[in-house]
């Protein structure tokens, strides 16, 4: 440890290790990709989300028996009690944020489950089920009933990425939307110690619940620095408008020292492979795509050549898994104020294991920060304070 009179302060935690884990490797410097050794290119080719979820819990693929199991397990889960129904009715019709509504309708789960305190290994892989499976539940009904819609009952035939449109628009998804909501459920589930990941690790490293962990999960994801720049990436491009407009625009914001939203990495110093990803799938949708989706396209492009032109090589800031995501989205019919929501019902995943995992060996998470103010101030009594 550095001497107590100097300590070296990592800024942002950058460059810290906080434990060993066999869940994700990031190679930021190469832009590669993997859950569990598998490369993300192969998983988002060829995999399904009950898949990765087995994946990312169990740390192999699962056999056939094993996969239908998990299948099983996450649509036998997906109900919602009436009490969380309501919940969600409430804040809807307060005109919540619907990470706000998220956070607290999953922390309110926790009410609901017989097994909450038991904090044995069994459980928690048990839990862990029902919260990833219910996450998806809440966000389809958060954005139903946004649209004006009622609580759709969940459709156990259904795989979780199909049932999870159902519940959203109360009808079965086009093979195309369900193509592209797989491959994001996919990319989005895990990604190593990012900032909502930690989270979940710091809350449940005081041997909190796994609600809880999740739940400061989803509140860490919120933010425009981390999960909610694919809806700042989007509203961007709104105010961009027209293609033309980019070079202006982007060229504005970066003299005005304003960072452009979906662009960027703290480890990724090359380009992110899941943002490649997800512009290539983009590029596929183009022949059959609508004319707001090729007018966001185009603007998406012309702003990512900019930015890489001049910031890519040179900074090592390229796009992240949030740029491309708003047009890809917008394709498959996802109105924007689920974007993020989406993005923390794939990563309950990620959480979960890593959750898991750091139990195995817990150490509570108690940092240090170096203190510069005063000490052994005199204490004046109120009345002669000026
Ligand atoms: C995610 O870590 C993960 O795993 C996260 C994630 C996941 O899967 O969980 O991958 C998901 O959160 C992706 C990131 C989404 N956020 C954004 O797109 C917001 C815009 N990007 C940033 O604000 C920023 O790049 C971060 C937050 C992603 C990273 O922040 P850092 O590592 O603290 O970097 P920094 O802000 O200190 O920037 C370093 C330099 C600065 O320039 P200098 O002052 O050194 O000259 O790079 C510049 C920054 O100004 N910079 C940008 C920029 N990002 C960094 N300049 C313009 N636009 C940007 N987007």
């Amino acid at each position: 440890m550095a001497d107590v009179g100097s300590p070296e302060i990592h800024s942002g935690l950058e460059g810290v290790y906080i434990t060993e884990s066999s869940i994700c490797k990031v190679d930021g410097q190469l832009g590669r990709l993997y859950y569990r050794g598998y490369s993300i290119d192969l998983l988002a080719k060829y995999s399904s989300y009950e898949e990765i979820t087995y994946l990312l819990l169990y740390g192999k693929l699962p056999t056939g028996t094993e996969l239908a199991e998990i299948t099983k397990q996450l649509a036998d889960a997906r109900d919602l009690h009436p009490q969380i129904v309501e919940l969600i009715s409430t804040q809807v019709s307060q005109k919540a944020d619907p990470m706000d509504i998220l956070r607290t309708t999953t922390s309110a789960l926790s009410a609901y489950d017989p097994e909450t305190a038991d904090m044995s290994k069994e459980a928690n892989m048990r839990k862990a089920i029902r919260i990833i499976s219910k996450m998806s539940s809440i966000v389809a009904t958060i954005g139903r009933m946004n649209a004006g819609g009622t609580y759709v009952i969940p459709d156990k035939t259904l795989g979780h990425v199909a049932n999870f449109m159902y519940m959203l628009n109360d009808k079965l998804p086009d093979q195309r939307s369900l193509d592209i909501m797989r491959d994001m459920f996919i990319v989005h589930a895990e990604h190593s110690s990012n900032a909502s990941t930690f989270g979940t690790m710091v809350a449940g490293s005081t041997l909190a619940d796994i609600y809880s962990a999740v739940t400061a999960g989803i509140a860490v994801l919120k933010g425009p620095l981390h999960g909610g720049a694919d809806e700042a990436a989007l509203k961007m491009m709104d105010a961009i408008g027209n293609p033309e407009n980019t070079e202006k625009y982007i060229e504005s914001a970066l003299a005005g020292k304003q960072k452009i939203m979906g662009f960027g990495h703290r480890v990724y110093k090359a380009y992110d492979p899941r943002a490649k990803i997800i512009k290539e799938y983009l590029i596929t949708l183009q022949p059959d795509a609508t004319e707001q989706v090729r007018n966001y396209t185009a603007i998406a492009l012309a702003a990512e050549k900019l930015m890489v032109d001049k910031l890519g090589q040179s900074h090592g800031i390229w796009p992240n898994v949030d740029f491309f995501a708003g047009p890809v989205y917008t394709a498959a019919g996802i109105p924007v104020l689920l974007f993020t929501p989406i993005f923390a019902a794939s990563r309950s995943a990620g959480w979960c294991a890593h959750m898991i995992e750091y139990w195995q060996n817990n150490r509570i998470f108690r940092p240090l920060e170096k203190y510069i103010g005063p000490i052994d101030l005199e204490y004046i009594p109120i009345e002669q304070r000026k």
